[in-house]
């Protein structure tokens, strides 16, 4: 064999050279391979003669696409010796950060090391102790003492549709992710639709992301290709230009490889959605993938096929037919070529199940099955998938959406940590907002994922399972300088970037930030939920939430650190421990007899009270929840599980057996009760909720408030106030019905109501000013309009019209305004987004600007509560309000906002403000209800006269 380049060294051309006349050449190659055979050299591997040989060009690039096959996808060994980034922009200035605590990602996400990072050349070029004499190698270096402040690696979004899925939404950019062209789809490429002038770009990196995994939606089985970005933006302006290590297709149709190739993704769905929207069953979906899978796996072995003779030296068939490749499969061969980390949304055990097996007769493994809300129920089946155990990217209380997602718990990822899988926190923007990524691993960590892995969730794990996690993910030297600067622990609840490294460029102008108190820089405490973890997974994902009342009389809570109460102004802080000296709070038969010191409520009388200790807990008022339809719904996506919508007169002729469109409907008369986004908001602190007749256009109804812990309408207690406030919706819906005619149909029903009709009595007590008028709105120039007609109704009725708008994103443009016509606000959501173009004028907070909505319009004196969009949200109500109050640095007490989601939604949606006395109160151990370690532990119903543990 050595003498193989003397026998075909004599004309020799590079194989990517000159093309040359087939025929020609085919007779000298069938030549040679003659030669050859007759020498006896059949043994010769094309791969060592390659620069020798005279072969055309097609047959040259099959070879080399023979040659890559066995290539496996991963950065070159020297990837962290490169002096600079491939994202390098000239001119971005070195910057070294002084005094950082860091968390750099290492060590299983435990390694925390206070250290200076220098950043040069979009890479971080040291961490530790810099030298001067590193130091003073730089020129024109940027110094920036972060004084303790903690580090991590940018956040990196695993599931996200920036870009394709843009902000806000307009028919011309929006909804780019999903085809409807077919269930199966691999050759659909993310990039595609990404729209540079998305909103939430900005958005997202207000909140530390940096890098995000952009997938097609998953309307399809086979949705289509990947891409990840960083979400900077670039001189080039295009959405190329924001790839990271964009796979070697985006400039040519097949395999072109170089000494080393990035992974690429891809997006597969099961279950519900591709169901839905193909009219088929599963049986169809797993039937569609395994065709699809089966042609691919006909075409890879076609080419197996091939290059093992053409590498075996069968240079006919090399020159004869062309290495067999399809532009429409090539995509799912690289799956089954292990070249693809293949990214799955998929729900329950049985889609589970299904993928699993799928993975095992086709021989690929998946990267991360995504949503997943009943991997925690079946981690063995995950471990049973072909190659190694998919990650589980996953939301943290977003559940119950959908039957799919019924079973979900928000202990899924310790339980799946705790069968050594990985886990990551996802946004699957803009169903979730990706800024606020960071609070789905906060909350992650305070269900119970150890702190390591939680962080890791958003950094680290992400990266790994995008295969980018030699360059993202990681505060490391040679890694990628994307980095965020915290203003606290990023664990604890509300942390904001102070900056954000993209490529080694700050990307935040001028950041706002709030003060914050000592205790944010450090891991927040959590509650112990080991039981509730447990449950969780004995009854599949179904625990029993209902609550046991106290059978004792007299109950007395002790050990507690404050007391917040209901008054006259809102709510108010009656009792905060002193000089260490704990309160105690006297309960009988559900009524509080006694609350203070220890000394003035523990008397003789006490005799056989049942003592619990709340651990320096608290006493505060019931939340109440408004803007979804809890209390009206079970199961957004399932109809039969819901009241309905109510019938709109804009909209299509109201059955005259209602009253025509002279009909009023009101809430109170489909409320259902004992759902389980109903019982967890009870057992979140969320003792009462105000919901109106669900609507989908102008026309609403009356509300009603109810006791979210009822279990029948016919309990003690379970409706609260029958009717509340009047509910209408001046809305941007389309063609029809127009802006101006909703406000030209309210003006009529004000101006002159007709007080025969049901409509009309209930329209003529709001131009008096005896019912509230709720208008959801958020474009500040419906708001401006609603302001005016609120005056023209008052001066033609003499009276002071209650008008509230609800919704409101755009309010804080007219905060002076507002409060002028004493016109309340209920903010929803609490964390604004620009999802429609009449919602984008945002006041975004934190760190873009120095206010949020809430507090602008607080500000100004104007009254505002916050509500919610989705039921399951409702649990976390607390959690929005003690956001506004870290976000207010002080300016805002903790029962001012206890306030924003109790008394002024009371207020601004008329429930009547009757006995203080009577409303519920809710008991927290380890800490207060705006506190991740407080646990609610019981409610306390005077109304009811009795005390539910829970
Ligand atoms: C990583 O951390 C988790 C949680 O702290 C722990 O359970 C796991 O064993 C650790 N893994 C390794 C490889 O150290
Ligand atoms: C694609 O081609 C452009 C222009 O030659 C080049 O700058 C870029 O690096 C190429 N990208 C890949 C992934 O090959
Ligand atoms: C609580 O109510 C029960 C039943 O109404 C009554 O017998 C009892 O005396 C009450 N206890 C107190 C402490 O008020
Ligand atoms: C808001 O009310 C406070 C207290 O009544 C008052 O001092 C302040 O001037 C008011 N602010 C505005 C902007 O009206």
């Amino acid at each position: 064999m050595a003498s193989k380049q003397g026998i075909l060294g004599s004309d020799t051309l590079s194989l990517h050279g000159r093309l040359h006349s087939g025929s020609v050449n085919r007779k000298l190659l069938v030549f040679i391979l003659l030669s050859i055979g007759f020498l006896g050299f059949q043994c010769i591997n094309f791969l060592h003669i390659q620069p020798q040989v005279r072969i055309s060009a097609q047959a040259s690039a099959s070879l080399a696409r023979c040659r890559s096959l066995s290539a496996t996808p991963g950065p070159s060994p020297s990837f962290h010796k490169r002096p600079q980034s491939d994202r390098f922009v000239a001119g971005t200035k070195p910057v070294l950060l002084k005094n950082a605590k860091v968390w750099t990602g290492d060590k299983n996400g435990t390694e925390v090391i206070e250290a200076d990072v220098l950043l040069d050349k979009g890479i971080i070029k040291g961490i530790g102790h810099v030298r001067a004499k590193t130091l003073a190698a730089y020129q024109n270096i940027e110094v920036v003492d972060v004084k303790g402040a903690w580090v991590t690696p940018g956040i990196v979004d695993l599931h996200s549709h920036l870009g394709d899925a843009s902000s806000p939404e307009t028919n011309g950019a929006s909804g780019d992710d999903n085809s409807l062209k077919g269930p199966i789809q691999p050759w659909l490429r993310s990039l595609d639709g990404l729209n540079t002038h998305d909103d939430s770009y900005r958005l997202s990196i207000a909140g530390g992301v940096t890098t995000s995994l952009v997938l097609p939606g998953s309307a399809n089985a086979i949705g289509g290709q990947g891409f990840t970005i960083k979400l900077r933006p670039t001189a080039e302006r295009s959405p190329s230009s924001m790839l990271l290590e964009p796979p070697y297709t985006i400039n040519s149709s097949f395999l072109e490889l170089t000494e080393s190739f990035p992974w690429r993704q891809m997006k597969h769905a099961c279950g519900e959605n591709p169901s839905r929207v193909y009219g088929q069953t599963r049986m169809d979906t797993i039937w569609q993938f395994r065709e699809a899978y089966n042609k691919a796996r006909e075409l890879k072995d076609q080419q197996d096929q091939y290059c093992e003779r053409v590498l075996k030296g069968d240079r006919e068939l090399l020159e004869s037919s062309p290495y067999p490749e399809d532009l429409q499969w090539e995509a799912l061969v690289d799956v089954l070529r292990g070249r693809v980390k293949v990214q799955i949304h998929c729900y329950e055990t049985v889609d589970l199940d299904d993928i699993v097996r799928l993975t095992n007769e086709f021989q690929f493994s998946i990267a991360a099955f995504h949503h997943a809300h009943e991997a925690y129920l079946v981690p063995d089946v995950l471990k049973s998938a072909y190659g190694h155990a998919p990650g589980v990217a996953m939301f943290a209380t977003n559940a119950r959406y959908k039957r799919e997602s019924y079973r979900g718990s928000e202990f899924a990822p310790r339980i799946l940590a705790s069968h050594g899988l990985q886990v990551v926190m996802k946004s699957d923007h803009p169903v979730l907002d990706s800024r606020y990524l960071l609070y789905e691993a906060q909350q992650a960590y305070l269900y119970g994922l150890p702190e390591n892995l939680a962080l890791a969730a958003v950094t680290s794990t992400p990266a790994t399972i995008m295969g980018l996690d030699h360059r993202v993910g990681y505060v490391k030297e040679g890694w990628d300088a994307d980095l965020v600067i915290w203003d606290s622990h990023p664990l604890a609840l509300g942390a904001t970037p102070k900056q954000v490294f993209i490529d080694g460029i700050p990307q935040l102008k001028d950041p706002h930030h709030a003060e914050k108190p000592k205790a944010f820089q450090e891991l927040p405490r959590v509650p112990n939920f080991d039981d509730e973890a447990r449950d969780a997974v004995k009854y599949e994902g179904l625990p029993p939430l209902k609550v046991q009342s106290a059978k004792e009389d007299i109950i007395v809570f002790v050990n507690v650190a404050n007391i917040f109460a209901r008054a006259a102004s809102g709510i108010e802080e009656t009792f905060f421990s002193f000089d260490g000296e704990r309160g105690v709070v006297v309960v009988q038969n559900g009524t509080v007899t006694c609350s203070g010191s220890s000394a003035t409520c523990m008397t003789n009388s006490l005799g056989d009270a049942r003592i619990v200790d709340l651990k320096g807990g608290a006493i505060s008022p019931g939340l109440v929840t408004f803007g979804a339809p809890l209390g009206l719904e079970e199961i957004q996506g399932e109809e039969s599980t819901q009241d309905g919508a109510v019938f709109d007169p804009f909209l299509g002729k109201v059955p005259s057996i209602v009253g025509g469109d002279k009909a009023l409907i009101r809430a109170v008369d489909g409320l259902q009760y004992g759902g389980r986004d109903t019982l967890l908001a009870y057992r979140s602190g969320v003792t009462s909720g105000i919901v109106a007749p669900t609507h989908y256009a102008f026309y609403g109804g009356l509300s009603t408030s109810f006791s979210t812990g009822a279990l029948h309408k016919l309990s003690d207690g379970a409706v609260l106030q029958e009717v509340n406030a009047l509910h209408v919706s001046v809305r941007h819906f389309g063609s029809a019905p127009s802006v101006s005619s909703q406000i030209g149909a309210l003006r009529r029903l004000l101006l002159n109501p007709d007080h025969r009709s049901d409509a009309g009595k209930w329209f003529g007590y709001v131009s008096e000013g005896r019912l509230t008028l709720a208008v959801e709105a958020d474009s500040a120039d419906v708001i401006a309009t609603l302001i005016l007609l609120k005056k023209e109704v008052e001066a033609k009725h003499r009276s002071h019209v209650k008008l509230t708008i609800v919704s409101g994103l755009e309010a804080h443009l007219l905060a002076k305004e507002l409060a002028a016509a004493n016109v309340g606000v209920v903010q929803i959501p609490s964390r604004p987004f620009p999802t429609t173009w009449e919602k984008r004028r945002i006041l975004p907070g934190l760190p873009l600007s120095e206010k949020s909505t809430v507090l602008e319009l607080l500000a100004h004196n104007v009254t505002v509560a916050i509500g919610i969009q989705e039921a399951w949200s409702a649990r976390n109500t607390r959690f929005d309000l003690a956001w506004i109050a870290v976000d207010g640095g002080g300016q805002l007490s903790k029962a001012d906002a206890l306030a924003l989601g109790s008394t002024n939604v009371e207020k601004l949606l008329g429930h009547k403000a009757h006995d203080y006395a009577l409303n519920d109160l809710v008991a927290t151990e380890g800490g207060d209800l705006l506190d991740f370690g407080g646990k609610v532990v019981a409610v306390i119903s005077p109304q009811r006269g009795l005390i539910d543990f829970l």
